[in-house]
C-alpha cells in the first residue's frame, strides 16, 4: 500500500485540514509507506496567493504538519515544484482526460465564483492533482469529502490511460474518515476555509483567545423543543466534539439537547476545552521547531527521495505514449 496526499500552502492550517486530513496522514504513517506534498503549484491557481506569500508559505506549512507528527524521516516530505514530473506527466494525462469530466467539477464551479479572473489552470487543476498522485503508484488517498469528487476522476484518469496504454496505474483510493467535512463556525452551511475569511476557520496555531472568540461565536439555533433534529451548526459542534473529547463526555451533552435541556454556551466551553486540549502539544511542538529545523535541506532531501519513485514511473510512461 502507497499513501499518497497534496496540501496547499496558503498560510493557515485550520481544523478542517487537521481533523480532514492531516491527523490520519499521521495515523498512515505507521501501516505505509507515505508520501505528503506540500502541493505549490495548486496554490498558484488562486490569485489571492501573491509570490511573497508563497514564497514563505511553505515553511510554515511543513513546521505545522511536523508539529502535527509528520516525521519527514519516515514519509517522504516535499514541494510539487522541487520535482518536475508532476507537470509533465500532468501535460501526458491531460490527454486522457475528457474536457466534460473537468467541467463537472464542483470545487471548479465555486472557485470560479471567487475569482475575478478564472485562470484557465483552475480548471486544469483536478489532471495536475491526478498526476500528483498517479506518478507515485499511490493505492490510498486520504483527503476530506471536498476531495472525493476529485479523486473519482482520478480514478476514471487512471482508467483511461490504462485501457489505452495497457496497465500501468492502480485506481487511486480516497480514504475519507470521521471529520472529513468540518463545516464554517460562522456559516454552517459552507464547509471550513480561509477562502470566506477569518471568521469563516480556525487555525491551528490561533492565539488562544481568538479560537474561544470563534467558538463562541458560532451559529446555533433558538433552542429546540426535545427530539427535534440537529441544526447544522450544533451537528458541526457536536462533531468536532466527537473528535477530541472522550465519548462519555459526548453522550452526556447529547442526551442534554436530545432532552432540551442543552445550554449551548455549555457545549462550546467544553468544546473550546478540549480542543486545546487536542492542540496543545501541537502549537507546542511548533514552537519549538521554529528554531530547530533546516527546511530548505529537508525540502531537497525529500525532492530527492520522491524523484527516486517518480522519474522510473515517467520514464515508463513517457515509453508506453511513444515520447521514447
Ligand atoms: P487543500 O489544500 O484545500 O486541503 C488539504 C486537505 O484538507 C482537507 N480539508 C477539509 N477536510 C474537512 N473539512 C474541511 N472543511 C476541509 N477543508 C480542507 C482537504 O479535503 C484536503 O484533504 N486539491 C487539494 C490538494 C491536492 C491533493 C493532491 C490532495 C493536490 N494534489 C493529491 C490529495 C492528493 C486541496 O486543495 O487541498
Amino acid at each position: 500500500m502507497r499513501v499518497f496526499s497534496g496540501i496547499q500552502p496558503t498560510g493557515v492550517l485550520h481544523l478542517g485540514n487537521y481533523f480532514g486530513a492531516v491527523r490520519r496522514w499521521v495515523e498512515l504513517q505507521e501501516q505505509a509507506q507515505c508520501l505528503y506534498c506540500v502541493v505549490d503549484y495548486h496554490a498558484l491557481t488562486n490569485e489571492a496567493t501573491g509570490p511573497d506569500e508563497l514564497r514563505d508559505a511553505w515553511r510554515g506549512l511543513i513546521l505545522d504538519l511536523m508539529a502535527c507528527g509528520i516525521d519527514p524521516e519516515r514519509s517522504i516530505v516535499f514541494r510539487q515544484s522541487d520535482v518536475p514530473e508532476h507537470t509533465e506527466l500532468c501535460w501526458i494525462l491531460g490527454c486522457v482526460t475528457s474536457f466534460g469530466d473537468l467541467a463537472r467539477m464542483t470545487q471548479f464551479k465555486e472557485k470560479s465564483k471567487e475569482q475575478v479572473f478564472i485562470n484557465a489552470s483552475l480548471f486544469y487543476y483536478p489532471v495536475l492533482q491526478a498526476a500528483d498522485i498517479l506518478l507515485y503508484l499511490a493505492d490510498r488517498v486520504p483527503v476530506g469529502e471536498d476531495q472525493v469528487q476529485h479523486l473519482e476522476l482520478s480514478r476514471r484518469i487512471a482508467r483511461r490511460f490504462n485501457s489505452r496504454f495497457g496497465e500501468l496505474f492502480p485506481e487511486p483510493e480516497a480514504v475519507v474518515g470521521q471529520g472529513a467535512r468540518v463545516m464554517s463556525f460562522a456559516d454552517p452551511s459552507r464547509k471550513m476555509s480561509k477562502s470566506a475569511g477569518p471568521e469563516h476557520y480556525i487555525g491551528v496555531n490561533e492565539p488562544e483567545e481568538d479560537i474561544l472568540r470563534k467558538v463562541k461565536a458560532g451559529v446555533t439555533d433558538p433552542g429546540l423543543t426535545p427530539g427535534q433534529e440537529m441544526s447544522p451548526g450544533v451537528a458541526n459542534l457536536f462533531s468536532i466534539l466527537e473528535l477530541v473529547a472522550p465519548p462519555d463526555i459526548v453522550s452526556q451533552f447529547r442526551e442534554q439537547h436530545s432532552e432540551g435541556g442543552l445550554l449551548y454556551r455549555d457545549l462550546k466551553q467544553a468544546l473550546f476545552q478540549q480542543l486545546m486540549e487536542e492542540l496543545a502539544p501541537v502549537r507546542r511542538r511548533r514552537a519549538e521547531l521554529e528554531s530547530s529545523v533546516d527546511l530548505d535541506e529537508l525540502m531537497m532531501a525529500g525532492a530527492h527521495r520522491a524523484r527516486e519513485i517518480a522519474e522510473p514511473v515517467l520514464a515508463e510512461v513517457r515509453t508506453r505514449v511513444g515520447l521514447a
